[in-house]
């Protein structure tokens, strides 16, 4: 290429000057418009402007395109759209359908219902009913509606007496942005921290396979937000998760999925506290550092979308009043701040990553500096201590949209409560719930709601946090969210009440269109929809006893059998342990005369306390800061965790609030990937010399065969398996030379331990996602086993391997049975979160069972953990899904041991030493069933005394 062709490309220099140019003019224009009148101001602007150009060489069609637009900049955007005969998205051709028998949450309290009333939820019901759907609309809800009058060609769906809802919409949500197993990752743009301008949409992949996942646990509706990288992230878009012909649409496109295609509303993402100041803080060279920073970038592009704006607008007077042909300049039109300036201009509903008051408290100075409004704080953590400040904030108080229980993974995250909800509400803030997927998995965001609804939430409000009220924030709260005639028909037909553990959708139509063609349905009994307004008293008071008594237990899950009684029975409670359980009429007459306290419970039940294997209890308190870890395992060799263990910190209170008195730890930063020897210890301990605290110093010794195996050491799984093969093959070698080197200071070496794992005497634990990662394990378990067989050895050829994730376990079951490798899976509910879980099953309706199903059907022994610790305290609810969708493999005894006795098995521990009291059965009392939503701990064995819970 010649260099005078290149001469004739314009530079970039060009581009430029132009800019500043035009910049310039602007900020000129601004100051004349405070020191003057409008007026004024505009016969200034002009002599300047004629100078700057000469009149007559402006195109008057632009210029009246340019007064066109004037109107668009003044648009309000309308909030009730008028009564529809057709829903704009409908697919013309889309069969009408009839839903029989559903019994309906309709989202709204009966007609005439006071305000007062129905934020009370009364009058908020389940009504049994058909639903007609055409025109992509809900059309309407009768009992018995006839089949004779429906259009011809009508299609009929019996829900059998399911509970129907409308489609979820989950407000915070990043689906799309990210390529499968986060291979590539579009949610933020990190190249600048003032981003107004960008547009998630532009990067929206409708094809990624999550979008049907998320799908298949009810959500229709999401608000796709750029990430929280910047402080102001770009343009967000509510879309419908309905994509191609298979869903019921024309062609597959990412505008196509635009839940509204009139464009009403527009929507932003702005961010707050740690994430911008981690991305952008480069000391002495750019900001934010700080907060101090980060408000100052906020106030600076709003000073900047505001000089604009008037600009725009003193154009548009001088238009409307001199004609827009005798304009000597276009309208200024900067594509930078067009969208902060719709912000401005309010038509863009902003929406804020917020978790602290500084945060929180800044961003509603900065509503009110600059008049514009915030429609909800995300994350939000600490907005329930604050309400009356969020009532400040400009043009309307903002909504929290929250997780339910996911906290304590930042600084910003440690002082929230999973109370949150409640107390917003009752303070006047909507509280909305929602995943920013890929955080949480979109595809359950109703857990969401149904957490915080045990956590005390009414029925009504945490349903309308993943429906109506998200559709409302969104705009859009007159056709979406709600069960209504002239809604979109967005709808889920589900096997159970939603806000129940496990339920799972049947079907789900996009405006009237069924997205699932053979939906798998789980054979679940259909149960009536649970008792919403019973949320149990929270008022509690933490108390230790020696002698305590509990009455109205009706379930009983101690020993093998289970026993339930259709009388509820007593348990009395001596010296910390179950003296009694029936009747009890000698103890409960002692106890009379002694004045012991008895607390009486409503379905109560005594079960085993819960078990937290492999999670990061006792090790990690904050998980973005290290300085609360005990730390990532050394380069070489093994540590054990119980040299690291702290206590009495939030983690561990909350998992022991909720039945989880016993976690084995081993050393690791990030949950299931540990190296090292694992310890096994009470989360109620005050510190590790208190008696019973530590039960096992060491229980297992752990390698990571995961993704995060790579490493410096080994750059590959073929290299970290080969050096865990080399490393057992010495091992092998050791104790058949009876290298007797496991005593004094050798006794805590990495090849000591392995001495024990080829020995027989101590389980190896390896965490593995991959199905071909499990399949080279089990290999190499036989492979070594046979090695140990052919050496002169007394000790046993079995190698105790336990897998830990185990995301595509479900692919080499038989073969994990028949290696006797037990699996913990973790999470319970994978997602492909990363390559190596690509093939995770993700239940009905579109897969037959999950992992778990698999597993238990092949006859491995199963467990369940988590990956992240602050999910610990939900082990008992993940067992309680894993029941409830178990069409019956598991008995609620075996579903409890999933996450108790079965790591006994699993890990070779004697009851002797798995108990927290030196005698008797360990137990936990609560009230409503610990598997379920809503579940209460009343007492716990607690050694000699018992912790219990006391209605205050
Ligand atoms: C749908 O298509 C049919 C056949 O082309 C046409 O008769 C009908 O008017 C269309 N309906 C609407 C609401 O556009
Ligand atoms: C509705 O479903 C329930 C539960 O399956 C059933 O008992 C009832 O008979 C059904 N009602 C009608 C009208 O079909
Ligand atoms: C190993 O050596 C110890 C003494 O160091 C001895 O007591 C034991 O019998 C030996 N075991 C085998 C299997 O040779
Ligand atoms: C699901 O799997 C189970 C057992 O693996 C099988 O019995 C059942 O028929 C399957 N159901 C469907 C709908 O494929």
């Amino acid at each position: 290429m010649s260099k005078d062709h290149l001469d004739e490309l314009p530079s970039y220099r060009d581009a430029t000057r132009t800019w500043i140019r035009h910049r310039r003019k602007s900020r000129f224009t601004r100051l004349l418009v405070v020191a003057l009148s409008a007026y004024l101001a505009f016969g200034v602007y002009r002599i300047a402007t004629n100078t700057a150009k000469p009149p007559g060489t402006l195109s008057v069609t632009k210029l009246r395109d340019n007064h066109a637009t004037c109107a668009k900049l003044r648009r309000i955007p309308s909030e009730i759209e008028a009564s529809r005969e057709v829903n704009k998205r409908w697919v013309n051709g889309t069969k009408p359908i009839l839903i029989r028998n559903a019994t309906i949450w309709t989202g709204e309290p009966k007609a005439g219902t006071s305000y007062e009333d129905a934020r009370l939820g009364r009058s908020y019901e389940w009504v049994s009913s058909d639903v007609f759907v055409d025109n992509g609309l809900i059309q309407k809800i009768a009992p018995s509606i006839s089949i004779e009058h429906l259009p011809h060609g009508s299609e009929i769906f019996d829900a059998n007496g399911r509970q129907l809802t409308a489609g979820i919409v989950d407000m915070h949500s990043h689906a799309g942005l990210d390529s499968l197993g986060n291979l590539q990752s579009d949610t933020n743009e990190l190249s600048s921290d003032i981003t107004p301008f960008l547009q998630s949409l532009d990067a929206l992949d409708p094809l990624q396979p999550e979008i049907q996942w998320i799908k298949s646990g009810g959500v229709t509706t999401s608000l796709i937000l750029p990430g929280s990288g910047n402080n102001m992230g770009g343009e967000a878009f509510v879309v419908k998760f309905a994509v191609g012909k298979q869903n019921g649409r024309t062609e597959i496109s990412q505008e196509d999925m635009l839940a509204d295609p009139d464009k009403n509303w527009r929507y932003m993402k702005m961010a707050c506290g740690e994430n911008p100041k981690g991305v952008y803080g480069k000391y002495g060279e750019r900001g934010p550092f700080s907060r101090l920073g980060e408000s100052w970038e906020f106030r600076h592009a709003l000073e900047q979308a505001t000089e604009y704006v008037n600009s725009q607008n003193d154009w548009c007077a001088a238009a409307d009043t001199n004609g827009a042909e005798d304009m000597t300049t276009y309208l200024p039109q900067e594509l930078k701040w067009e969208s902060l300036g719709a912000v401005l201009r309010g038509q863009v509903r902003v929406n804020t990553h917020c978790y602290t008051i500084p945060d929180l408290e800044a961003f509603v100075r900065h509503t009110n500096e600059f008049k514009f409004r915030i429609y909800a704080f995300h994350h939000a953590h600490q907005t329930y201590l604050i309400p009356e400040v969020l009532k400040r904030a400009w043009g309307g108080t903002p909504a929290a949209a929250l997780f339910a229980d996911n906290m304590y993974y930042k600084v910003e995250a440690y002082t929230a409560s999973d109370k949150a909800g409640k107390i917003l509400y009752e303070n006047g803030i909507t509280p909305t719930y929602v995943s920013d997927n890929p955080v949480l998995n979109s595809q359950h965001v109703i857990m969401e709601a149904a957490k915080a609804h045990g956590n005390g939430l009414p029925y009504h409000v945490a349903l309308a946090g993943v429906t109506s009220a998200s559709a409302e924030l969104l705009g859009l709260g007159h056709r979406v969210g709600k069960i209504k005639e002239g809604f979109d028909a967005d709808i889920v037909v589900w096997d159970a009440d939603p806000l129940s553990a496990g339920a799972t959708p049947v079907q789900v139509w996009i405006d009237g269109a069924p997205q699932f063609k053979d939906p798998v349905a789980l054979k679940k009994p259909t149960t009536p929809p649970a008792k919403h307004d019973s949320v149990p008293n929270d008022d509690v008071e933490m108390r230790s006893y020696e002698n305590v008594v509990f009455t109205g237990i009706s379930k009983v899950y101690l020993d093998e059998a289970e026993i339930t009684h259709d009388e509820s029975v007593t348990a009395v409670i001596q010296n910390g342990k179950l003296a009694c359980i029936g009747t009890c009429a000698n103890e409960l007459a002692l106890a009379h005369q002694s004045n012991t306290p008895i607390i009486d419970l409503e379905n109560g039940y005594i079960t085993p306390p819960f078990t937290a294997f492999g999670s990061t209890l006792g090790l990690v308190e904050i998980d973005a800061e290290s300085d609360t870890h005990d730390g990532p395992p050394p380069k070489e060799g093994v540590s054990r965790a119980v040299d690291g263990l702290a206590f009495d910190g939030k983690q561990l209170a909350r998992a022991y609030e909720h039945g989880v008195t016993r976690a084995i730890s081993a050393p690791s930063t990030f949950s299931i990937d540990a190296r090292g020897i694992s310890t096994a210890f009470s989360t109620g301990a005050k510190h590790s010399l208190e008696k019973g605290a530590i039960w096992q110093d060491e229980v297992a010794l752990h390698y990571p065969l995961t993704l995060r195996a790579k490493g410096d050491k080994t750059p590959s799984i073929s290299s970290a398996v080969g050096l865990l093969r080399s490393k057992l093959l010495q091992a092998v070698h050791d104790v058949s030379a009876n290298d007797s080197t496991s005593t004094g200071k050798e006794a805590y070496e990495e090849k000591s331990y392995l001495k024990r794992v080829v020995s027989g005497t101590l389980p190896l634990v390896l965490s593995a996602h991959s199905a071909d990662t499990i399949a080279t394990i089990i290999h190499l378990k036989s492979e070594i086993e046979s090695v140990i067989k052919e050496t002169d050895t007394e000790v046993t050829s079995k190698l105790r391997i336990i897998i830990i994730g185990g995301a595509e376990s479900y692919l080499v079951a038989k073969e994990l049975a028949a290696a006797d490798v037990p699996v913990v899976i973790a999470p319970l509910r994978p997602y492909s979160q990363s390559w190596d879980q690509r093939r995770s099953l993700t239940g009905a309706p579109l897969t037959n069972g999950t992992a778990i199903d698999i597993l238990i059907d092949a006859g491995v022994l199963v467990g369940i953990s988590v990956e992240e610790v602050w999910e610990t305290r939900d082990l008992g609810l993940l067992a309680g899904i894993a029941y409830a969708n178990s069409e019956g493999r598991l008995s609620f005894k075996n579903a409890l041991d999933l996450v108790g006795a079965n790591f006994d098995t699993i890990l070779g521990l004697s009851k002797h030493d798995v108990g927290l009291s030196t005698e008797g059965r360990d137990w936990a009392v609560w009230e409503g069933s610990p598997l379920e939503i809503g579940a209460r701990l009343r007492g716990l064995g607690n050694g000699a005394r018992a912790v219990v819970w006391q209605k205050s």
